[in-house]
């Protein structure tokens, strides 16, 4: 039997962590899409396209990874790949919460299962808004994001601001 998993986010942009529960992932199923939520929430620094090759660059390397786009319900998008399981980290008791209210409605809603992933301590302080926010304020983002990510970071908070 083979176990595909949806890694599903909005990768505004990608971070370290991100990229590390891609990579456990990708070690312990046999396939894992990574889905990337066309409409974010919130305004997005990257455009869709941007994210989306940002994602596919940092994640070259990993076998049986694929990264594609995703609008609407993220289980209708896991239905039309024929994947019943959603994988995603888990920062803290600060995640757990939301989190686990998103895996009980996409079980309820879609019958598709989660599977968190303990994110690695030494990067559970990160995620994407701390990042920009820091990179915004002229602060050192080395080694929260890949280095691309870093220079695309870099360029678009330039332009914005030039
Ligand atoms: O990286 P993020 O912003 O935490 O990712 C959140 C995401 C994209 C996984 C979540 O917002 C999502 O699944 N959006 C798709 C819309 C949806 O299915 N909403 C119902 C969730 S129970």
């Amino acid at each position: 039997m083979t176990v595909s998993v949806v890694c599903p986010g909005s990768f505004d942009p990608i971070t370290m962590g991100h990229l590390d529960v891609i990579e456990r992932a990708s070690e312990r199923f046999d396939e894992v899409v990574v889905a990337v939520v066309a409409n974010p929430g919130k305004q997005a620094l990257f455009e869709l396209e941007e994210r989306l090759d940002l994602v596919t660059q940092v994640t070259a390397g990993l076998g049986s990874v694929r990264v594609a786009a995703f609008e609407g319900l993220l289980v209708d998008f896991c239905r039309s790949q024929s994947i019943g399981v959603i994988c995603k980290g888990l920062r803290g008791v600060a995640d757990f919460e939301y989190e686990q209210q998103m895996a009980q409605m996409n079980l309820h809603i879609g019958n598709v299962e989660t599977v968190f992933v303990a994110t690695r301590p030494d990067l559970s302080y990160l995620s994407s808004s701390l990042v920009k926010e820091v990179a915004r304020l002229g602060g050192d983002i080395t080694g929260t994001v890949p280095d691309v990510v870093a220079t695309a970071l870099r360029a678009r908070l330039a332009s914005d601001s030039g």
